[in-house]
């Protein structure tokens, strides 16, 4: 497992010990505090991964499977699609889910138990936002995202975002400050992991900045497309040949 726990704010420890706790209610709370549009959104996520047809596809920090299930029931036959999660209790339900298929992976983000290239498609819901919130070594798991990925390989995240009118921007992070901790923490007895997504998603970059991050750690052709008025968003990245950095 990663050992950057020194870094300040990023406590991949601690992070894998809230979703632990929250693993049982964590279906219904998404459900809940999106008004069901979460699935929507990873729907449109699923659409933009399976554009050009990859056969291969990780879905990064897969949770409980959302997205890894949307991608299996539309990928074409001969695609393998794989799931990968840090935490145990996430993973585990995914894990009942799938049956007697086991595409499932436990391990870090930081850590990837791929050879380079395995992968035309890296996608992640709603998890960018834990890799990068306060963690100053987010380069690190770009590098891996990168490594993994075949040249002309796509990066597609699913996150929440900035609108850019001011005063939804406002209406929106007060729902976050209020309502997410609020609901949160009723439902799951874990009011601090629903602050903790509040903070983070409070304090995500906007989505020129996310673009500046991507094609720092290597990505190019970084695009962004706004859901519902901007306060959700897909952001794809595309690895060219040799754009991965030496370390
Ligand atoms: C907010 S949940 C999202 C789960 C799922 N992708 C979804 O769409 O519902 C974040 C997930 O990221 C996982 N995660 C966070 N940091 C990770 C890391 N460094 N390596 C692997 N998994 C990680 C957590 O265990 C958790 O299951």
């Amino acid at each position: 497992m990663v050992r950057n726990d020194a870094h300040a704010g990023y406590r991949p420890g601690s992070l894998r010990k809230m979703f632990q706790d929250v693993s049982d209610e964590y279906d219904l709370l998404n459900r809940l505090l999106t008004f069901g549009l979460d699935r929507r959104w990873r729907a449109r996520a699923t659409t933009s991964c399976l554009e050009d047809s990859p056969g291969a596809i990780l879905d990064l920090c897969c949770g409980t499977g959302d997205l890894l299930f949307t991608i299996l029931r539309r990928a074409h036959g001969g695609s393998r699609v794989l799931g990968l999660d840090f935490t145990e209790a996430m993973i585990g339900r995914a894990s009942m889910a799938a049956g007697r298929s086991k595409p499932l992976v436990l391990a870090d983000a930081g850590h990837l138990p791929f050879r380079g290239e395995s992968f035309d498609c890296v996608a992640i819901a709603f998890s960018f936002r834990n890799l990068l919130y306060k963690n100053p070594a987010i380069d690190r798991y770009l590098a891996e995202v990168l490594r993994v990925l075949r040249p002309g390989g796509h990066f597609v995240i699913v996150e929440t975002s900035q609108p850019e009118s001011d005063v939804l921007r406002k209406v929106y992070h007060a729902y976050l400050r209020t309502i997410v901790p609020f609901v949160g923490g009723a439902a799951s007895g874990n009011k601090g992991a629903y602050t903790y997504l509040s903070k983070s998603a409070t304090n995500f970059p906007a989505p020129e900045e996310v673009a500046t991050v991507l094609r720092g750690a290597g990505f190019s052709e970084v695009g962004f497309e706004p859901l519902l008025l901007g306060m959700v968003g897909i952001h794809k990245a595309t690895k060219q040949a040799g754009s991965e950095k030496e370390s």
